[in-house]
């Protein structure tokens, strides 16, 4: 029996995931704090920007290079860092690598995966790999972590830093799902059984302070992101510490409810690092025309969460494959529509009045 064709928008899949998953791991997935009001805002707050058009301009080609941390990517998309995948399919962060690799795509892997950073490293040799770190109160396991993912050839750390405590979901909090009842073991440490998921939460240090950011930074030979940030202050602090860089997130809506959406905050982070590292951007990202906003305020490049977890969800590797590749059609489809063709050449200039 052949597969039903997989929906060809990023909402028709997040439908079919929903069809796909039990009603509290697809709660878990998709939705976040409190009323949820930062997870709709951060989505709506894209679609206010509107974009000024040029025309006459150019080819009909669209190139999609950027450049991150000092190197050209061939496009500015990357896999926000995203815990548990087992959740929504069995090979789970592997398969989520798979699809990021046929698309060149930067995979951040989450320290809260269900696979060993090694052993994913090993699954999907050649893919572009970064690490997420929640710090432990545990450092030595922390660094434990950090060490065997750079010895495997992760090339940049993402230090989260939203998550002192987790935010309430109010949808967890009413189906009752906990993460243990779906994956039965952490393995992101490649230390099986060093605690369980429903344990993680306590294991995250909420004392977490700039000073072990910039302890961190200088520790290890790879750039740092800080991740979590939403204000100009906090961004510049970051950079002072020795951080590459920071991703503007609000934890896609799931830690504070009220949180500003990102896109509303982008721009004046971006005057505030003022070059001195790079600016990326996640929450709500859902076309490719995002993307050409989120670059036209400042940003080098943008992470994707949800949309990749459905795609998982709905059809394993295959589903992710297809957000991305759609993420990028889109994309490419709306440097040629706005003229400006080629994503380096964004600016402030193509966004116009709210
Ligand atoms: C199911 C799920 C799990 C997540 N786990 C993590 C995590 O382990 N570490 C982290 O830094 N962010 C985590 N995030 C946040 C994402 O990295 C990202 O900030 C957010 O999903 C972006 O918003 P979007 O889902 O609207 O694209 C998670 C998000 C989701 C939806």
């Amino acid at each position: 029996m052949s597969r039903p064709p997989l929906p060809l928008s990023l909402s028709g899949l997040e439908g079919a995931a929903r069809a796909a998953l039990d009603p509290g791991a697809f709660g878990y997935i998709s939705g976040g704090a409190g009323d949820e009001w930062t997870v709709a805002e951060n989505i709506a707050a894209w679609q206010r920007l509107s974009i000024l058009p040029r025309v006459l301009t150019g080819s009909g080609k669209a190139d999609t290079a950027v450049d991150v941390l000092g190197t050209t990517m061939p496009h500015p998309i990357i896999v926000a860092p995203m815990a548990y995948q087992r959740i929504a399919t069995p090979d789970g962060e592997i398969a989520l690598t798979r699809a990021a690799a046929a698309t060149s795509t930067t995979m951040c892997l989450s320290t809260l995966s269900t696979v060993s950073a090694h052993d994913v490293a090993i699954a999907v040799p050649g893919t572009h790999l970064w690490l997420q770190v929640y710090v432990f109160t545990d450092r030595e396991l922390t660094h434990q972590i950090i060490e065997s993912a750079l010895a495997s050839g992760y090339s940049a750390l993402v230090v989260t830093v939203d998550f002192p405590v987790s935010g309430r979901r109010q949808r967890d909090v009413d189906s009752g799902f906990v993460v243990t009842q779906a994956v039965p073991a952490i393995s992101a440490t490649g230390m099986d059984g060093a605690f369980q998921p429903h344990q993680t939460q306590s294991q995250i240090d909420p004392r977490l302070s700039w000073t072990d950011i910039a302890e961190m930074a200088s520790r290890y030979s790879v750039p740092l992101l800080v991740k979590g940030i939403l204000t100009p202050d906090d961004a510049v602090r970051a950079i002072d510490a020795g951080a590459a860089g920071i991703v503007v997130s609000n934890h896609g809506g799931r830690q504070l409810d009220g949180s500003a959406a990102t896109a509303t905050v982008l721009a004046g982070i971006v005057d505030a690092v003022a070059g001195r590292g790079d600016v990326m951007v996640d929450g709500g990202v859902r076309r490719g025309s995002d993307i050409l906003r989120a670059l036209a305020l400042g940003a080098s490049a943008v992470m994707v969460g949800r949309p990749l977890y459905w795609g998982l969800a709905v059809d394993g590797a295959t589903g992710a494959q297809v957000v991305l590749e759609l993420l990028l059609d889109e994309l490419a489809n709306a440097l040629i529509l706005s003229g400006a063709n080629s994503a380096r050449a964004l600016h402030r200039g193509f966004i116009g009045p709210a």
